[in-house]
């Protein structure tokens, strides 16, 4: 296997994967600490930079320190301790539709030996065109369009577009940071404790700059370089009880708090299960539109998507996934983008045990039905027998970006809740808790954790042990490196897939015709819905356009409120061609940034609606976020502009 011979390659005390997605050179010299000084200028859309970093050399003779960079602006590197400035390079690293950027080498002023530790400053500059992991918004794209607005993605490997830093996972940092902005109106978080908001008023007037605002971050616990991330803005903080917060535009603040007052309970429950939480306050920002995800576990600041506010409470399960984080990605880490499963698996069973004790076992098998749904339509896009459609995706020569997809997440899920049955309830939680304490603050592998699995199960399982041993090793090396389904099927049976299945049946042979059990639908959860409604994607080439009309007309679902479901209606809008609702889908494009949605509808009306593809992308440009106007660009390359002879 291609781990073991890492494993030969590799002088390591222990045996370990390495990251194929850094040039840095990070096992002969490791970063312990990264400081960032910003000034930012969110209207020119450009941040002057310096960076102190200290690194610890692990080798017995280091000449240089290779770092990650993403088209910064490298101006002097230098030793703070002497001023002595250090030479250094930006070397190229060919392929560039890769994304992943190129090594600012620095060459060190002596040969420095194991244990040594060397403190430099880099200093820098970087604009909103270099900056893949950086949102500038204008202020025209914000509720108020008083201020401009600045949020960051670094995950995967983007932080090295905003930090020259060893931008792996296998690396964990302590993280400290001073942000000045020169508009008294911009509030900035960043991921660690506040330390202080100070603003002063200068004597003079500087280039028209009278005053500056200085905040302060520090975060005590180490974190890999992903896990960085900023916003700045016109926003707010409040309460929602017990340490946990929400962050907005003032507008929405009253309604997003009261749509997450439920964060303590969550988040007791979450610590019901798994241990005590350490990191300080939770506080989660719910982001502009524009925001691509889903969300982002930036400790101390989640990140989520306004989609997740419906109205009704229905769609905070990514609040508890990204809860979740906070021991599974965050506390103990995947080393490399080829083990993002030993974050995201990890989190969607964490994810899904809270909601099974908040909404029942039934509830939660639909979600692991929608979601092993959307992995599978994944594999079939990567091919069933790629290594994406794995969960340990091969992420050589690739940018890992390319890999993320539903797969590590479910098929993560499946395996953790067959170990589950395997182990029995209790034990297993006994497992998981364990296995945060014993890897906490650590990057590992799954290596490590099938090494601890095994070793848990012989101590703890008595007379068990041997034949749940077989089992996991009878299966393990199937479930984690093959490509496509789960070798072993989890039970999700419920009568509520069952329910949702036939109604949609009856919706396709009704023809047209209301089924009798129609206004069940009325009582669906959203999970529900969505199992409806993906049934009759999956069977599209059966649905007639006069069953959309008919349905529409009785379920009113375009425009719909909930946008998880309003996209699930517009894809099966797009593949049976059903023109009627085009303008639902126009305007779902031009108010919702969620690059996963945005990605399946450009493909579909690419194909179906070429004309209305390219306009309604050229009008909507700069509200997506770069890296999804750079994902949609690919896409529709697949289906060039058609010429209209007149
Ligand atoms: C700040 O960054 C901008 C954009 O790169 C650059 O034009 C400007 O000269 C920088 N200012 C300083 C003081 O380095
Ligand atoms: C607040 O936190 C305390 C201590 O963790 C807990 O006992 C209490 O139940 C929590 N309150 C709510 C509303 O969750
Ligand atoms: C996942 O989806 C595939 C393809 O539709 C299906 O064969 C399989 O039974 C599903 N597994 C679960 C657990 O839902
Ligand atoms: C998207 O484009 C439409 C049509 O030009 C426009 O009305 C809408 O405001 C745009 N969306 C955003 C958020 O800028
Ligand atoms: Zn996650």
């Amino acid at each position: 296997m291609i781990y073991l011979l890492f494993c030969l390659c590799l002088f390591l005390t222990y045996c370990a994967e390495i990251d194929v997605n850094t040039f840095s050179n990070y096992i002969e010299v490791s970063q312990e600490h990264v400081h960032i000084e910003w000034l930012l200028d969110l209207d020119q859309q450009y941040i002057n930079a310096t960076s102190q970093q200290i690194f610890r050399v692990n080798s017995n003779k280091l000449e240089k320190i290779d770092l990650d960079i993403y088209q910064l602006d490298i101006i002097v590197v230098y030793l703070p301790s002497s001023g002595n400035i250090l030479k250094h390079n930006v070397i190229n690293q060919g392929d560039q539709s890769l994304l992943q950027g190129d090594i600012l080498q620095i060459k060190l002023d002596r040969v420095y030996t194991r244990g040594e530790y060397i403190k430099l400053n880099i200093r820098y500059n970087l604009d909103s065109k270099g900056a893949r992991a950086l949102g500038f918004l204008r202020k025209e794209q914000t509720y108020s369009k008083q201020v401009p607005y600045l949020f960051s993605q670094c995950e995967d490997n983007n932080c090295r577009s905003m930090i020259p830093l060893q931008d792996t996972p296998s690396v964990k940092i302590y993280f400290t940071a001073s942000v000045l902005v020169k508009d008294a109106r911009i509030n900035v978080f960043m991921t660690g404790n506040k330390l202080q908001a100070m603003k002063f008023k200068l004597l003079n007037n500087y280039d028209n700059l009278q005053a500056l605002t200085l905040y302060q971050f520090e975060l005590d616990i180490k974190i890999p370089a992903y896990l960085i991330g900023i916003i700045a803005g016109e926003v707010v903080e409040k309460s929602t009880g017990n340490q946990t917060y929400v962050i907005a535009e003032p507008h929405f603040i009253d309604d997003y708090a009261q749509e997450l007052s439920d964060l303590p309970i969550y988040m007791n429950e979450m610590q019901k299960y798994i241990g005590p939480y350490i990191w300080g306050d939770y506080k989660i920002v719910i982001l502009p539109a524009s925001f691509p995800f889903g969300g982002m576990e930036h400790p101390l600041l989640t990140f989520a998507s306004p989609t997740i506010i419906v109205g009704d409470k229905s769609g905070v399960s990514t609040a508890i996934h990204e809860i979740a984080h906070s021991w599974v990605g965050n506390t103990v880490t995947g080393r490399n983008w080829a083990n993002f499963w030993i974050n995201e698996g990890f989190c969607v069973f964490l994810e899904r045990k809270i909601l099974s004790r908040l909404n029942g076992l039934d509830s939660v098998k639909l979600d692991a039905i929608n979601g092993n749904s959307s992995a599978y339509t994944s594999m079939q896009t990567f091919g069933l027998d790629n290594s994406f459609s794995s969960m340990h995706p091969n992420t050589k020569n690739r940018n890992p970006d390319e890999a993320t997809s539903r797969v590590p997440y479910e098929k993560g899920y499946q395996l953790l809740t067959y170990l589950e049955t395997l182990i029995k309830e209790d034990p297993f939680q006994s497992f998981l808790r364990d296995y945060i304490q014993h890897f906490k603050f650590q990057s590992i592998d799954e290596d490590q954790l099938y090494q601890f699995l095994l070793n848990w199960v012989r101590t703890n399982k008595g007379d068990d042990a041997q034949k749940i041993i077989t089992d996991i090793q009878t299966i393990w090396k199937d479930w984690v490196y093959k490509p496509g389904l789960s070798p072993i099927q989890i039970d999700v049976q419920t009568p509520l897939f069952t329910n949702a299945n036939n109604l949609a049946k009856a919706w396709i042979d009704g023809q047209g015709q209301v089924p009798e059990q129609a206004d069940d639908f009325l009582q669906y959860k959203p999970n529900q819905k969505s199992v409806f409604l993906q049934y009759l994607i999956d069977n599209s080439e059966l649905v007639q356009k006069t069953v959309l009309a008919t349905m529409d007309q009785k379920y009113v679902l375009t425009f719909y409120k909930d946008q998880k479901i309003a996209y699930k209606w517009y894809r099966l809008v797009l593949l049976v061609e059903y023109k009627e609702a085009l303008e639902g889908v126009h305007d779902f494009v031009s108010k919702v940034g969620v690059s996963s949605y945005l990605k399946v509808l450009y493909d579909l009306l690419g194909y179906h609606y070429n004309e209305e593809a390219y306009a309604w992308f050229d009008e909507n440009k700069t509200f997506y976020h770069p890296v999804v106007v750079q994902a949609i660009e690919k896409i529709l390359q697949k289906y060039p502009k058609k010429i209209i002879l007149e």
